[in-house]
């Protein structure tokens, strides 16, 4: 098959299994409307609940988070017009070819993965076989749709070189330039957001310390008490970044201001540099409830309708399978699968 050009396409996920923090918004919201407005791509995503029910998931609560994570997407400026937003079970083509790339993935590659090792832990035995076969069902996810650039945090780019791993495996073994190989995109200040009460570990929903992260739930006065007791050191603000290499805790506040500015750390840097903690964190706060307040507020009033939200998903994944559809097709017939006519 001659090499095809394919669109400048974006695809990414977000699980919904509740519990949403600064970390998703500046790590995947804040890009992911950024590249919606940036008008270069067409802008796929997909609230991954299949992905999510590889661990335990109570029925209600999945329902509820569902909703919640798209008016999240939604109050964050996803437009439900310019970009396909949807859940990935309204989807059949997802599970379909995460079957196809079971069987081409190998147990090898997939026993690699770090998150597979620290989810399923000692207990591996008892871990669903489904979140073994999690990054063949992202693979699947992105290569539906032939997206060529995915938008993620850091902790997800082993999933993307599998991803690459399993376009080129089938590429070759099937002697076509059907999948394309798909550019992680891992930039902006605050790609790793930490915690705020360990400047080395990402800042996370499960994470016992709710102190350790700011909820898109929380109010103004919480996320003020949370930077205003964030883990610091006794020193200054330095001249420069650089000068904060061993610093994670203060890095990690700045990284998180620049990210809420639409700055850079370098030009924060420059702005506070000899001020103390005492008058960084409270701006921070400020800033920080500036941003956020809006967007729950917009998240409350979105999710006083579920129908409606309902309606944006459904009318999301028709969308998708339009796209998805014909390229599942094509799949299987160069895989040799039967179809009737
Ligand atoms: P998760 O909630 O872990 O499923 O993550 C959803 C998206 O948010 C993924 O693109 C993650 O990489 C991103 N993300 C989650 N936590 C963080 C964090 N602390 N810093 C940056 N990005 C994050
Ligand atoms: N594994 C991703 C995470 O936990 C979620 C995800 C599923 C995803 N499918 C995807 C991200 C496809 C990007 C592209 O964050």
């Amino acid at each position: 098959m001659a090499e095809q050009a394919f669109t400048p396409r974006v695809f990414s996920g977000i699980q919904p299994s509740g519990g949403l923090t600064l970390g998703n918004y500046l790590g995947a919201l804040k890009r992911f409307v950024e590249m919606q407005e940036a008008g270069t791509y067409e802008t796929v995503f997909c609230l991954v609940d299949l992905h999510a029910i590889t661990v335990w998931q109570d029925p209600d609560k999945l329902t509820h988070a569902t909703r919640e994570l798209a008016a999240f997407f939604l109050a964050c400026g996803i437009d439900p017009e310019r970009s396909i937003l949807f859940n990935q079970s309204q989807v059949p083509g997802h599970a379909q070819l995460a079957w196809l790339f079971n069987c081409v993935a190998r147990m090898g590659w997939m026993g690699r993965m770090t998150q597979w090792k620290d989810k399923a832990g000692k207990n591996s035995e008892n871990a669903s076989l489904g979140l073994f076969a999690y990054p063949a069902l992202m693979a699947a996810d992105i290569l539906l749709y032939h997206a060529t650039h995915v938008p993620v945090g850091e902790d997800q780019k082993q999933h993307l070189e599998l991803t690459r791993d399993i376009a080129a495996k089938f590429n070759h073994d099937y002697g076509v330039e059907f999948f394309p190989i798909t550019e992680p995109v891992i930039e902006g200040p605050a790609t790793r957001v930490m915690s705020l009460r360990d400047g080395t570990r990402k800042m996370s929903k499960s994470d016992p310390s709710d102190m350790s992260r700011i909820n898109m739930s929380d109010d103004a006065d919480t996320i003020a008490q949370k930077f205003r007791k964030a883990r610091t050191d006794p020193e200054p603000l330095p001249e420069t970044y650089a000068d904060l290499k061993d610093r994670p805790e203060a890095r990690n506040l700045i990284d998180i201001y620049a990210g809420l500015a639409d700055t850079t750390a370098d030009a924060v840097m420059a702005e506070h540099a000899g001020a103390g903690w005492g008058t960084f964190k409270p701006k921070l706060a400020e800033l920080a409830v500036e941003k956020l307040s809006p967007i729950s507020a917009e998240m409350a009033r979105i999710m006083a309708d579920e129908a409606e939200i309902d309606r944006v998903l459904a009318r999301g994944a028709d969308r998708a399978c339009a796209i998805a559809d014909p390229i599942l097709t094509r799949t299987m017939d160069v895989m040799g699968l039967v179809r009737g006519s």
